[in-house]
């Protein structure tokens, strides 16, 4: 492949959904880069910030397209938003003008259902579309719909919407989930901070961007705090204020990173990685022979002497947190193709997350798939260049890592799903030195 031209930072819109990575394999990643503000932690920070009518200022958020989306969709209901510097937004909640979350919103994107708790609590009454589901499993929102009832809401489904209301103010309860929800958790604890009363949600997901907006919530004044690892207590207050808050950096951007550095036997540094957030992955990666150390920010992954023996196979299975993460599933599973023997992959959270093993079948790899919820990986396999599509944001970072590994060149369709949720990706492995390029597929 010719040296990798100029980026072509801006497409027509027309030409963004048949974006294509072009990725020459082979080469050792080798450098440092800095890692972004966390997506999952981002697109929450803002709806919390439509509680308020007072400004608030988020830096380190993270330049993708999905926080892009939840500041259209914010701007569409009235909120005020600003971008006034890169990595930088302002939200000021004023007096939304629209309590509607249209359907392209939630089509676009799962997260903008977020904005149930923060619009229905502050205004009394909001129209949001079911997000329906993505290419990883029906994604249904019953148990955001539950925990606005055990608050007093009244919420009906009709033709797609959820007609959502709370007569007076939402009033605080027992809020108790059947399994761990990341955004129910989220949803429900933003809804409590204005209700009337005391809310005890459990069991409340223990992943850190729900401390991340825990603490953002405490800085706006609401009386909020996780009481034991698995129980989040609201004491509801009349009103909130602005406040600012740096977002926290990305655990699952990270762990890419560390499976990047393993699977091209490089040596990268992290900068700014979280510490403590990623211990599931790096005792994994560990066991299987990668070398990882850190000093104070900076996450260091050595696997230049990897060439000398393969990995360690390692059997897995993705849990809620602090388990191993479900978005770390397909990074791993490219790093378990490189490791000697028989790996067993369990996926217990969304049932259809293994569906991207296919792909990497295509690259080479030694996969079976009995079924939705399991995988047995052989290894080590010399993966290949091949032509591949990505069907969700986690499955397209983990095909350009099989990409970097493999012999030749591979083509990546659907590169759009990967910017949704990381920053300049394609420009953080050049710097690495990676030869990959961004192009509009046929160019
Ligand atoms: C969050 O999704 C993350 N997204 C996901 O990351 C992450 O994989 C997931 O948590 C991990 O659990 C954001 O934070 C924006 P859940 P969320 O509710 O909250 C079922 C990425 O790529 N469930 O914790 O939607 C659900 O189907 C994304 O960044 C219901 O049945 O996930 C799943 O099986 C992918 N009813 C399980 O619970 C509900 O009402 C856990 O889902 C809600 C969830």
């Amino acid at each position: 492949m010719a040296d990798a031209r100029p980026f072509h930072w801006e497409f027509e819109p027309e030409q963004v959904d048949r974006e294509v990575f072009q990725v020459e394999g082979g080469r050792r990643l080798e450098g440092s880069v800095r890692i972004s503000g966390a997506k999952n932690a981002a697109l929450k920070l803002m709806a919390a910030a439509v509680l308020t009518g007072e400004r608030c200022r988020f830096t380190n958020v993270p330049e993708i397209e999905d926080v892009r989306v939840l500041a259209q969709v914010l701007e569409d209901i009235g909120v005020t938003v600003d971008h006034p510097e890169p990595n930088v937004y302002e939200v000021a909640g004023g007096d939304a003008e629209w309590l509607f979350v249209p359907l392209e919103a939630a089509a676009k994107m799962r997260a903008s259902f977020i904005l149930l708790g923060p619009l229905l609590t502050r205004f009394g009454r909001v129209i949001i579309s079911n997000p329906g589901g993505d290419r990883i499993g029906r994604r249904p929102v019953n148990l955001h719909v539950d925990a606005m009832r055990a608050l007093g809401a009244e919420i009906e489904y009709r033709n797609g919407y959820y007609f959502a209301k709370a007569p007076g103010r939402l009033r605080g309860g027992l809020v108790t989930f059947p399994q761990v929800t990341v955004m129910g958790t989220e949803n429900a604890m933003l809804a409590a901070t204005l209700a009337l009363g005391h809310t005890v949600i459990e069991p409340a997901a223990r992943e850190p961007e729900v401390d991340d907006l825990i603490a953002f919530l405490q800085q706006m004044g609401a009386i909020v705090e996780r009481t034991a690892p698995n129980r989040i207590e609201v004491e509801g207050t009349r009103r909130l204020h602005g406040a600012g808050h740096a977002v926290v950096p990305d655990r699952i951007e990270t762990g890419t990173f560390v499976v990047a550095a393993a699977v091209t036997h490089g040596r990268i540094s992290l900068e700014g990685a979280p510490s403590g957030h990623l211990d599931a992955l790096l005792s994994i990666a560990s066991e299987m022979g990668v070398s990882v150390s850190r000093d104070e920010s900076t996450l260091h992954v050595d696997a230049t002497t990897a060439d000398l023996q393969p990995f360690r196979c390692c059997d897995i299975e993705t849990q809620p947190y602090p388990g191993l993460a479900t978005d770390l599933q397909p990074p791993t599973c490219v790093l378990l193709t490189q490791a000697a023997g028989l790996s067993h992959v369990t996926e217990t959270i969304f049932e259809d997350r293994l569906e991207w093993l296919g792909e990497l079948r295509r690259m080479g790899a030694e996969i079976e798939i009995p079924d939705q919820h399991h995988a047995t990986i052989h290894g080590p396999t010399r993966l290949h260049g091949a032509n591949v599509e990505i069907g969700d944001l986690r499955a397209g970072a983990s095909l350009i890592l099989a990409a970097l590994a493999a012999d030749g060149t591979t083509t990546i369709k659907g590169a759009h799903h990967v910017h949704r949720g990381y920053e300049k990706i394609d420009q953080k492995f050049l710097e690495l030195g990676a030869r990959i390029e961004r192009t509009a597929e046929g160019t």
